[in-house]
């Protein structure tokens, strides 16, 4: 059994997928605003930081898993949510990866990004491109030239620089050469308090009941906990650097051809 730690800790995703991981005995090491083992604002660089180093210290240096699920979605401030969303997830991410190389065995990472990385359409590269450069003012002078389009291209833009850190990780010699497995899970619509917040919301509400979801309703937290466990288990030691849609099909019924992408020299 190992240590794992969890970023959003106590709700939602992250509370699932940790009763999951604690009912076959891992010990998990949870992060989040309350009730958890380390309690940060993750808005806060000083308090990242802070939680980062509470972390390595609680897990002795060593540890065999991670799973970043902490975030918030629409309604929020955009610049905020960009911030917890990203900063507050490359930090454990880049940050943990000495304690997760130094695991006996095979240690495995699931970041949590979303379907609203293929289904939003546009969102600017130079918004991907500042989160991955960790240019944190820069990618708030591209929100702030959106308009009223920040609040949803700071989701996905975060939720895609997530995803492209796992691509463009997990293959190399600090990841899957080090021992470990970097894998990310993009999750439709999930009833959650996350998702409930957008529904009550007068101009997102309706929104979400619209977008087309073919299996029909929206996931529960414990079926996307249940895809994060097997991703935390043996079974994904063969999976690296792919993101895993859990969607209802949204993504495939909007951009059928898009995935698997044919290519030339
Ligand atoms: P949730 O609201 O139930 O859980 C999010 C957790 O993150 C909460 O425990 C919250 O306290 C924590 N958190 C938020 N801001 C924080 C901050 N500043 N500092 C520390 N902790 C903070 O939401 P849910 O739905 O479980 O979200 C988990 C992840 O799944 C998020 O990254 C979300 O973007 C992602 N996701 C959710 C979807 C959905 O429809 N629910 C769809 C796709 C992705």
């Amino acid at each position: 059994m190992g240590t794992i730690a969890i970023t959003g800790s106590a709700s939602g995703i992250g509370a699932a997928t940790r009763a999951l991981v604690e009912a076959r005995g891992e010990r998990v090491i949870g992060i989040d605003r309350r009730d958890a083992e380390v309690v940060v604002d993750l808005a806060d660089a000083d308090g990242r930081a802070e939680a980062l180093a509470l972390v390595l210290e609680q897990c002795g240096g060593v540890l065999d898993g991670l799973v970043t699920s902490a975030g918030v979605g629409p309604p929020f401030d955009p610049t905020q949510m960009l911030v917890i969303n990203w900063f507050g997830t490359e930090v454990f991410l880049s940050g943990l990866r000495p304690a997760l190389a130094a695991s006996p065995g095979v240690a495995r990472v699931v970041a949590v990004s979303s379907n609203s990385t293929t289904t939003t359409p546009s969102i600017p590269d130079t918004l991907v491109d500042a989160c991955l450069a960790l240019d944190q003012a820069g990618a708030a002078s591209v929100l702030a030239e959106l308009g009223d389009a920040a609040m949803f291209y700071a989701y996905a833009g975060s939720k895609m620089a997530v995803a492209r850190y796992v691509r463009r990780n997990a293959p190399t010699a600090d990841w899957a050469g080090a021992g470990i497995r970097l894998n990310a899970i993009a999750p439709g619509a999930t009833l959650t308090p996350l998702l409930q917040s957008g529904l009550d919301d007068a101009t997102f509400g309706p929104a979400i009941r619209d977008f087309p979801v073919p299996t029909g309703g929206f996931g529960t937290p414990e079926q996307i906990g249940a895809w994060i466990d097997a991703m935390l288990s043996p079974m994904a030691d063969f999976l690296c650097g792919s993101v895993i849609f859990v969607d209802g099909g949204t993504d495939a019924l909007v951009r059928p051809d898009a995935w698997p992408a044919t290519y030339s020299f």
